[in-house]
């Protein structure tokens, strides 16, 4: 049992790695749809300068941790929770969102622009610090915004996250779906095997400040996204059970110097 579990893992861990050393070739057969606009693929980096920021953009979105050490304090990229670079609906698309801003952000009870909802990320979900914004990171993920912009309908179909109603998760019920359902991937230690599989909690992950430690919106994240293998199969109210369970668990806190972000 133990051993056909680890073999899983690693058979799901090469087919990970074998997806994301091919690159940003577009979503998960899964949840491909040939129809959607909204999933096509985007136009081909042109060459240049230009193309040049594009392309360390998209790295920085891939691999955040090793294009933007800098500004990371753990072992999580853009992609991990931005799936399909960026262009997944319902799971926090960045497609369109260079005409989005400078929009009212709740959290921060102002009128922000998005290179500061970048930085927000930087320091919540990255458990980093906020990278200037004209710093070489944000111009590039600015650029690659824009390039996955280019020619998709507006509004971009999925903004955010599902809507789900307001359930009462129970941490036990969501403790047995973990153990069925996550842990082949995210480990019973909720560490993942960065950088393919993401962490859930612990060290590596995003700290307690993160959209994603709120149980609603782990949740709505889950529902749609999760289990990666077999996404949409968990009802709401089990996605709210899991959730609790993986926020019931330790986290980094968020530095407060970064509160205004
Ligand atoms: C741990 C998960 C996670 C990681 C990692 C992450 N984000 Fe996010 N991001 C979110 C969530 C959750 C939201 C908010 C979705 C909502 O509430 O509608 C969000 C929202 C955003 C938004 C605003 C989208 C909108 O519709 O207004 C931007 C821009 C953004 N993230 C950029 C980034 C960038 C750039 C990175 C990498 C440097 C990053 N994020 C890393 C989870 C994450
Ligand atoms: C087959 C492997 C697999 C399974 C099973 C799986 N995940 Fe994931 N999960 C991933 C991968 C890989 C990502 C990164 C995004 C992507 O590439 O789809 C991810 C991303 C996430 C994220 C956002 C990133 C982060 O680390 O916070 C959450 C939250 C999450 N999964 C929760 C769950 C939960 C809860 C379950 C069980 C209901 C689950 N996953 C089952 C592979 C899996």
């Amino acid at each position: 049992m133990m051993k056909s579990a680890w073999l899983f893992t690693m058979a799901m861990a090469v087919l990970a790695v074998a997806a994301w050393a091919a690159g940003p070739v577009g979503p998960p057969a899964s949840q491909a749809n040939p129809a959607a606009p909204a999933q096509a693929a985007p136009a081909p980096i042109p060459s240049g300068p230009a193309g040049e920021r594009i392309r360390l953009g998209q790295q920085i979105f891939e691999q955040t941790p090793h294009f933007a050490a800098a500004y990371v304090g753990n072992q999580m990229s853009c992609k991990d929770c931005h799936l399909s670079g960026g262009r997944a609906e319902y799971a926090a698309p960045l497609v369109g969102m260079p005409g989005l801003f400078p929009a009212y952000n709740k959290r921060a009870g102002r009128v922000i622009t998005l290179a500061e909802r970048i930085q927000q990320c930087f320091v919540r979900s990255e458990n980093g610090k906020p990278p200037a914004d004209n710093s070489e990171a944000v111009r590039a993920l600015l650029e690659y915004f824009n390039w996955i912009s280019r020619g998709q309908p507006k509004p971009y179909p999925g903004r955010g996250l599902v809507k789900l109603p307001a359930l009462q998760g129970n941490g036990e019920r969501g403790a047995h779906i973990y153990a069925k359902q996550c842990s082949v991937c995210h480990g019973d230690a909720g560490t993942g095997m960065p950088p393919v599989l993401p962490p859930l909690w612990g060290d590596t992950s995003f700290n307690d400040g993160a959209g994603m430690a709120q149980v609603a919106k782990m949740a709505a994240f889950v529902q749609h996204n999760m289990p990666q293998n077999a996404p949409g199969s968990l009802t709401p109210q089990q996605a709210y059970d899991v959730a609790v369970y993986v926020d019931s668990h330790p986290r980094p806190k968020m530095n407060p110097a970064y509160k205004k972000y």
